[in-house]
Order: C-alpha cells, then sequence, then structure tokens
C-alpha cells in the first residue's frame, strides 16, 4: 500500500516516500518549507540543503505552487507543526512543473474563483467543505440504512411536473417532450408501498429564476418516503436524522470544520425534538413585526430568516395554505383550507433546508388538485393507482444536500457546497 499523509503518524521515525502537489513553498536561506498536499491532507516538510545535496536543493528552488512531485524522507513528530507531524526531506522528484497556476494565496473575486473551478477545488477551504459534503452523504445513507430503509432510485427523466410546472426544465425525447425530474417523490411512494420505508437520493433539477445564495438548478435531495406514517411521525424521522448528520460532522470532520472557522457550540445546539411552529403563529409573528405578508402567501428569505433567528435549533413550521403547496399534500381533516406539511427552517438564517408532508390518499381530491394546477391527469394515472390498489396513510419529505452543507459549513453562498455548481448563469465549468 502506498503512504497517504492522512497516516503518517503510523510512521514516525521511518523512511517514507509520498507523491502529491506543492501547496506553498518558502525559503530562507539554506532551508526551505515546503506545504504538500497529496489530497488527503497536507504536510509540513522541512528542506535542508544539507540534507537534499545542492543539486536537489536547486530543484527545490525551481518548485512552483501545485507541481507535482515526489518527496522521500524521515517522518518526525513536532507538536508545532500543523497535524503534529513533518517530514525531513532528503529528495524530491519533479513530475510536472506547473506553471502561472491562476489561484494565488491573495484574494479572488467569487467569479475568478467558480470560472476555476475544476483548480479551485484543491484549496483548503474548499477540500474541506467537500469532505464535509461527503461525511453527510455517508451519514444520511447510513441513517437510512440502520433504521431498515431500502434505498430505490427514482427516475431522472420524468414525463410530468411533481413540483410545479414554473421550473420544469423540458428536452426532446424521442418526438415527445421530456423533463428532468423535480423530485422523485412520486416514484418514492410506489417504492414505499413495495418497501414499506424507502429513501431516494439523486439529482434533482429545477429551472429556478432566482439568483440567490440558497438556489441551484441542479441539486442533490434526500427523500425518504414511509408507509403507515403521519405527519407527526414524518417530523420525528426529519429531525432526527438532522440532529444525526450534525452530531457524525462534528465527530468525524473536526478539523474541517476547524478549517471554515465554524462556531461549533452552535452546533452542538442541534438536538432533537426541535420547536415546532404553526404557519398561522408565524405570520402572526411576522405581521406583529411589520411584515409586509398576508395569510396565504409563501415566505421569502426574509421571512424564513426572521422565523428561524427565534431559536438556536431547526425549527418546524407546519399547517401550511393548500394554496402555496403541491398538489399531492394531505388536506388537513380539521381545516379545508390548509395542507398537513412542515418545512424546516436551519438556524442563522440558511432558510428551508427540509420540505414534507402526508401524502393526500383521496383519488377526488387528487384529481381535483392536479385540474387546478393545470397538469394533464392522464400522466398520473400511475400514480393514482397507489390509491387504488392498498392504498395506506404515508409521509415522506426531502432534504437538499447543498442547504444542508452550507449550513453546517457556515458558508455564506450555495455555490461552494456542491463540486461544479449549476445556477442560473453558470454552466461552466
Ligand atoms: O420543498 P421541496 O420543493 O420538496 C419536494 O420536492 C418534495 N417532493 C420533497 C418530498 O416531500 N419528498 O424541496 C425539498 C428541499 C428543500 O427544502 C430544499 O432544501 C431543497 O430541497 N431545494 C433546493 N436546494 C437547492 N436549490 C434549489 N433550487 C432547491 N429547491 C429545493
Ligand atoms: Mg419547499
Amino acid at each position: 500500500m502506498k503512504i497517504i499523509s492522512k497516516n503518517i503518524k503510523d510512521y514516525v521515525d521511518k523512511e517514507v516516500s509520498l507523491k502529491g502537489w506543492v501547496y506553498s513553498v518558502r525559503r530562507s536561506g539554506k532551508i526551505g518549507f515546503l506545504t504538500f498536499r497529496d489530497g488527503f491532507g497536507t504536510l509540513q516538510c522541512i528542506v535542508a540543503k544539507n540534507d537534499v545535496g545542492d543539486e536537489n536543493f536547486e530543484l527545490f528552488k525551481t518548485l512552483t505552487q501545485e507541481s507535482s512531485i515526489s518527496i522521500y524522507g524521515k517522518v518526525v513528530q513536532n507538536e508545532r507543526a500543523p497535524g503534529g507531524f513533518e517530514i525531513l526531506v532528503n529528495n524530491i522528484k519533479l513530475l510536472h512543473l506547473s506553471k502561472d497556476y491562476p489561484i494565488s494565496p491573495k484574494e479572488h473575486g467569487a467569479d475568478f474563483l467558480m470560472n476555476n473551478r475544476h483548480l479551485w477545488l484543491r484549496s483548503k477551504k474548499q477540500h474541506a467543505i467537500l469532505k464535509i459534503r461527503h461525511q453527510i452523504v455517508k451519514s444520511i445513507r447510513d441513517f437510512f440504512d440502520s433504521n431498515d430503509f431500502t434505498l430505490v432510485d427514482s427516475p431522472i427523466f420524468t414525463p410530468n411536473a411533481a413540483e410545479g410546472t414554473s421550473t420544469l426544465f423540458g428536452t426532446e425525447y424521442f418526438g415527445k417532450m421530456a423533463y428532468l425530474a423535480q423530485t422523485g417523490q412520486l416514484y418514492g411512494e410506489a417504492s414505499a408501498m413495495a418497501f414499506g420505508r424507502h429513501y431516494n437520493f439523486g439529482p434533482c433539477f429545477r429551472a429556478e429564476k432566482s439568483k440567490t445564495r440558497r438556489h441551484l438548478t441542479e441539486f442533490w435531495m434526500v427523500e425518504p418516503e414511509i408507509a403507515f406514517c403521519g405527519i407527526d411521525e414524518d417530523m420525528e424521522w426529519a429531525e432526527r436524522l438532522l440532529a444525526y448528520i450534525v452530531s457524525e460532522v462534528i465527530e468525524n470532520r473536526f478539523a474541517e470544520l476547524q478549517t471554515l472557522d465554524r462556531d461549533v457550540d452552535v452546533l452542538k445546539k442541534v438536538k432533537a425534538p426541535f420547536p415546532r411552529v404553526s404557519y398561522t403563529d408565524c405570520i402572526d409573528l411576522l405581521q406583529k413585526n411589520n411584515f409586509d405578508i398576508k395569510w396565504g402567501e409563501d415566505f421569502g428569505a426574509k421571512e424564513d430568516t426572521y422565523i428561524s433567528e427565534q431559536y438556536n435549533c431547526p425549527v418546524i413550521v407546519y399547517g401550511w395554505p393548500k394554496g402555496i403547496k403541491a398538489f399531492y399534500m394531505k388536506r388537513d381533516p380539521e381545516n379545508s383550507d390548509l395542507v398537513l406539511s412542515m418545512d424546516i427552517l436551519a438556524p442563522e438564517g440558511y432558510g428551508e433546508i427540509i420540505g414534507g408532508s402526508e401524502r393526500e390518499t383521496s383519488i377526488d381530491l387528487l384529481l381535483e388538485r392536479i385540474q387546478d394546477e393545470g397538469l394533464d391527469k392522464k400522466d398520473y394515472d400511475w400514480y393514482l393507482d397507489l390509491r387504488r390498489y392498498g392504498s395506506v396513510q404515508h409521509s415522506g419529505f426531502g432534504m437538499g444536500l447543498e442547504r444542508v452543507v452550507a449550513w453546517v459549513c457556515g458558508i455564506s453562498h450555495i455555490r461552494e457546497t456542491i463540486p461544479f455548481a449549476r445556477t442560473m448563469t453558470r454552466l461552466n465549468p
């Protein structure tokens, strides 16, 4: 097995060789300091002319940021080195000299960095964010897998809308129109009837015409769907999932949180159960505080932020007006203006990270809502079969991966939470 920087502590006082890239170099007389990165982490390397010899020291002097190299040397413990270990180098081999690397340690604008996203991924902060993203994906899978949910993938090409027609991406499909999935939910409901507890996890596409720090046109959503489950149990699954994700990130990615200067004490407060507040109470509170919003209207970023600022933990907003929610949500049997749905708002102004509901079981009500939305009922006939053959109470939710990553990492813009962001104004690189 090749040695990687992450395992260097197992090789104290031993000679090792590693392959990687030059993160930064600094020289003072006959001694040089090289921060080496290999994708797994970074290592401080000491290059002394006396140890490497004149010729190799001349080579060291030509090294530039992001040149690829092999280093050979002895691992030593040093409390003052980042990570506690460093390498006393005795030989360096140049694999490829990088010339004029565009991203220097100086400040760059967001557009410049996004244009160079394929290179920006190598920098410490971006590396930390994507390691945390990886951890969150793993925690999501571990959570559902250990709770007897079966992963069933839903299709990306779909014949119809599921979350409203205004954000559909259409594409020609052998003489017909197909649409990129906005959600996997409708298929997830079929899977829940087959597997009891199901989740799908994949990319979703929405032609969002809003240039905000929370919207992508391509994002990842995890969607559990649970048979024999009402809205209260749905909320419990959602808060347990979020609390688990946060605790796993704190436990396994503490160093990355520190790289991002994330206030971990804030994250430690994320414990289930979360506070619950009704939509109607939120409207009262907003109106009392001079927000220009009427009952029946949806929250925007300002409203989300104001509500979430009342708590130091994610908050569940339930009991939404049916007019602003999707056709498949169950009508509240006690108030026909409402649906049994919930949104979870993250603290610190990160907005909605989860949306979910109990699902309508009445075919008549579903048909009425499909018609109201101007959808073609033929496209949904298969979906109505789920209410024809052993219909049961069921619920689910969708959690936007990138919004959760942004919140957990404490970063201000969603574009840094996904390797290659797609937004209204960006399709490159
Ligand atoms: O609230 P939404 O639209 O819910 C659904 O799609 C349901 N079908 C989910 C379900 O019940 N199975 O989206 C769910 C979540 C949002 O709370 C948000 O976190 C994320 O998906 N999301 C986006 N994330 C980034 N960019 C966008 N444009 C997003 N739109 C939604
Ligand atoms: Mg929503």
